[in-house]
């Protein structure tokens, strides 16, 4: 877009935010840019303005607008080697410490869930190791996103073939329930709570023993990014783990706050 039309890209964020309550402002400008001009292109608008005079006459268009900037993209067990670190070191390191001090509670938050394969990989993980166990934690997920939609949907918990094509196979027979749709056993879908939350906006949930928060934080400004880091922090308990997604990475201040479990799976401990 060029410079002449800046001040309506302010405009655009504001009546975005009145609209729908997505605080753009956040976000980097650039990615967002990017994402509104998709909304331009298949509108047929060739400026802001006429993007503008578009959203007036069709205000159903701020939901499409809305659909594309919070990119809903996610998979079951996304980035492999990461769940397998949480398996192999990340699980069997919290349960042993809780065992130490006698606690049974563990609180897990997926913020920015999208349509549920994360906060569901985790839960199938979390079943396979203490399914000879039965009784000795209760393991709560909680699943948050900005988007209604969404959140409707991994209530669902009903997916596609294509979306669970790279789950592994033991794991599609023993978790899902296959008709003309896979959808997930009962003994795992009540172990995932699912709520509608603003992550810029809302306060952060608490006491908390991992929190996962992949693929979202890389288009929110450095500013925020540091903001919620400091949230987390906040958030988990002493001990709790943080679990980015493969290309974000705590930087700054942040880095501090935390010790490396895996830097390359970008998988972090409360010190
Ligand atoms: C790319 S998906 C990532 C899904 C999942 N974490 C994964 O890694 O597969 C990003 C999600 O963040 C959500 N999101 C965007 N802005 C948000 C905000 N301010 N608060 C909470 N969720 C947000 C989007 O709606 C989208 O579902």
């Amino acid at each position: 877009m060029e410079l002449t039309e800046e001040p309506w890209f302010s405009v655009l964020i504001k009546s975005m935010l009145k609209e729908r309550g997505l605080d753009l402002s956040q976000y980097r400008e650039k990615c967002m840019k990017r994402r509104i001009d998709v909304r331009l292109r298949a509108t047929g608008a060739h400026t802001y303005p006429e993007y503008m005079a578009f959203l007036k006459k069709d205000p159903s268009e701020y939901d499409r607008l809305f659909d594309t900037l919070t990119i809903n993209v996610t998979d079951f067990f996304r980035d492999k080697i990461a769940y397998r670190v949480i398996e192999k070191e990340v699980i069997p390191e919290l349960l042993l410490s809780k065992k130490k001090k006698g606690m049974k509670i563990i609180r897990i938050w997926s913020a920015g869930c999208a349509s549920g394969a994360e906060p569901y990989s985790l839960a199938i993980l979390f079943h396979q190791i203490l399914e000879k166990r039965p009784g000795d934690f209760l393991i709560s997920i909680y699943a948050t996103d900005i988007d209604k939609k969404v959140i409707e949907k991994a209530k669902m918990a009903e997916y596609e073939a294509g979306a669970v094509s790279k789950v592994d196979g033991k794991i599609l027979n023993r978790y899902f329930n296959r008709d003309l749709k896979y959808t997930l056993k009962e003994e795992i879908k009540q172990m995932v709570k699912f709520k509608r939350h603003d992550l810029i906006s809302e306060k952060p949930l608490s006491h908390l023993d991992i929190i996962m928060c992949r693929n979202l934080l890389i288009y929110f400004s450095r500013n925020l990014q540091v903001k919620l880091f400091n949230r987390f922090y906040e958030g988990l308990n002493p001990g709790g783990y943080l679990v980015l997604g493969k290309t974000e990475s705590l930087g700054g201040d942040a880095a501090e706050l935390f010790k490396p479990i895996s830097i390359r799976e970008r998988i972090y401990q409360k010190r």
